[in-house]
């Protein structure tokens, strides 16, 4: 669903992401760890257009989608979630979906409609469809700021730290949910620090460090490899 060639940005003489290649079939999820300034945002940023690469292409379900802005790889199935969810005040949940469904995923009136009850189903939204924007915890946030992401119809799914800021139990809630998200049609990357929420729910793991992959492998093997103790584990002990 997604393939990535060779993908490289620099900034100046900082060399963020160096040649990094991935294939995401749909179904499956791969997490994405590095310890801070690893180039996991950036390599985001590459996926979703916000910044041009330097090198390498992306791949959307066959479509090459390397020399699309941003707005055209959404259309194309490229969504993404936030790690600060910044809803509209005054907006209810079901607008924010039905606002999604249409800039996003092209769906008007009572297709765009339907599109935002199934996400809200799938996201444990129902309840809160008529709450605004202002009125909702963060969890909350976080679930409306993934349900527009899915709104958009994607087959890839990119989330980023979205399960900052939370308590442990709302983590759990949230690992839960993005378990309950895979599907064929749907690939999903997901960036986070905390190791266990990606072992839960990744087939894959896939290790950055100075912005070159150091290693992709199922999640076990990544926990027992050494090199990835010392980078992220050791990091994870003192903070
Ligand atoms: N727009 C930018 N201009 C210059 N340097 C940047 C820019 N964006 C990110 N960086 C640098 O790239 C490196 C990787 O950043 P980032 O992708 O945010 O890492 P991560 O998400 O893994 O913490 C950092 O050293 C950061 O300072
Ligand atoms: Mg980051």
């Amino acid at each position: 669903m997604l393939e990535v060639r060779g993908l490289s940005k620099a900034f100046g003489s900082l060399q963020v992401v160096c040649d990094v290649a991935t294939t995401v079939r749909g179904g499956e999820c791969l997490g994405v760890m590095g310890p801070n300034g690893a180039g996991k945002s950036t390599f985001f940023d590459l996926l979703a257009g916000v910044t041009r690469a330097d090198a390498g292409r992306v791949y959307v379900d066959g479509a090459d989608v390397s020399a699309l802005p941003p707005e055209a790889r959404v259309k194309a199935g490229l969504a993404r979630a936030f790690q600060v969810p910044k809803p509209f005040a005054s907006l209810t949940v079901a607008e924010h979906l039905r606002l999604a469904a249409d800039a996003g995923g092209g769906l008007q009136g009572h297709a765009a409609l339907e599109r935002a009850e199934e996400v809200m189903e799938r996201t444990g939204l129902s309840c809160l469809s008529m709450t605004t924007g202002s009125s909702l915890r963060l969890l909350d946030r976080k679930r409306l700021e993934l349900a527009k992401a899915l709104a958009t119809g994607p087959k890839v799914l990119l989330l980023d730290e979205i399960s900052g800021g939370l308590t442990e139990p709302e983590v759990q809630a949230l690992v839960e949910m993005i378990q309950g998200l895979k599907r064929p049609g749907l690939a999903i990357l997901w960036i986070e620090h905390i190791a266990h929420a990606l072992q839960a729910t990744c087939d894959r793991i896939l290790m950055l460090h100075l912005g070159t992959k150091v290693i992709e492998d199922r999640p076990d093997v990544v926990a027992a490899d050494p090199l990835v103790r010392e980078l992220y584990l050791g990091t994870a002990s003192h903070a």
